[in-house]
């Protein structure tokens, strides 16, 4: 049976548990899995830029000693012929062992997966979700804080087009405990399909507008940047980028043993000042990123290493 990761729950919390703790293994002793891909190829399939998933993906794929195919731009794809992602998938199917797709278009890596041969991974479909930045977010918060419930977390920013927001709510809302307080303008909500599934598991929400207010009850506050290329006009981006911006001044207000994650790229909304500060975890969350593929692609080949 082919197995694929298109939106984050499709992994049951225990299976997420043995997949953190793979990667807490790859991290520990990573000789023991440098050629457990020996001879699988890994096709990154990215329709929309990427720095940190794409490499992570590729570096995952190089570190288990197999090799990796793809392109990096619609533009350099066949797409740019008038190409369907079924199409494509087909054929890639043909020469790759397991697929990462990142698209403009929501739902685009599930009709792959529909027609797809190998496993297909969604790193990223339009203003969704985006399931392997979870994983890496849920590594790095257990990781550096030792738990994933009993906590508040803080989402900050644009959280109406911020995939990496709808995959983490969603993800989190799994685990006993956790309080959400979703601070954006009221432009950039989060989406009411996501709100609804708070509402009908009874998990306590807030939505706020100021960072400073919320930010002191905190265990964690997750910023994201304005998604300016999900906009429909640059005046309403202009208007929102730099609505929030994490700096020393609102970094004293919180608890000393916030973390502070971002997916990055940053764009201004985390001063940079802020990047000595202990509680910034954002560069280490995205060292984080690659272990957790490596266990991914290892998991949905089937792979065991002793
Ligand atoms: C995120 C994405 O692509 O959604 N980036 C990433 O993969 N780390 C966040 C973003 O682009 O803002």
């Amino acid at each position: 049976m082919l197995r694929h990761l298109l939106n984050p729950l499709d992994f049951s919390v225990e299976e997420l548990d043995k997949l953190m703790d793979l990667a807490v293994d790859i991290e520990k002793h990573p000789a023991k899995y440098a050629h457990a891909c020996e001879g699988k190829v890994l096709a990154t399939c990215f329709y929309e830029p990427s720095t940190r998933t794409r490499l992570s993906f590729e570096g995952a794929m190089y570190h288990l000693g197999g090799h990796v195919l793809g392109f990096s731009s619609a533009d350099s794809s066949s797409a740019a012929k008038g190409e369907s992602v079924s199409d494509t998938i087909r054929v890639i199917s043909c020469y790759a062992d397991i697929c990462a797709m990142r698209h403009p278009k929501e739902g685009a890596p599930l009709v792959a997966a529909l027609k797809s041969g190998i496993p297909v991974i969604n790193a990223g479909d339009g203003g969704h979700q985006h399931p392997t930045q979870t994983l890496t977010d849920l590594l790095t918060i257990r990781s550096l804080k030792g738990r994933l419930g009993d906590m508040t977390l803080g989402l900050c920013g644009d959280l109406k087009f911020g995939r990496t927001v709808h995959s983490l709510i969603e993800a989190l809302s799994r685990y006993k405990g956790v309080r959400f307080v979703l601070i954006s303008p009221p432009e950039l909500r989060v989406p009411e399909y996501v709100l609804e599934t708070l509402g009908k598991k009874g998990i306590p929400y807030k939505e706020v507008q100021s960072l400073e207010e919320a930010i002191p009850e905190l265990d964690i506050l997750y910023m994201t940047r304005v998604q300016r290329e999900r906009f429909f006009n640059e005046d309403d981006y202009i208007r929102m980028k730099d609505f929030y911006i994490l700096n020393k001044a609102k970094m004293e207000l919180a608890r000393e043993d916030m973390l502070v994650l971002h997916p990055l790229p940053r764009v201004n909304e985390i001063s940079t000042e802020v990047d000595d500060d202990p509680r910034a975890c954002y560069f280490k969350q995205a060292q984080y990123g690659m272990y957790i593929r490596m266990a991914l692609i290892l998991t949905l080949l089937g792979l065991e290493v002793q």
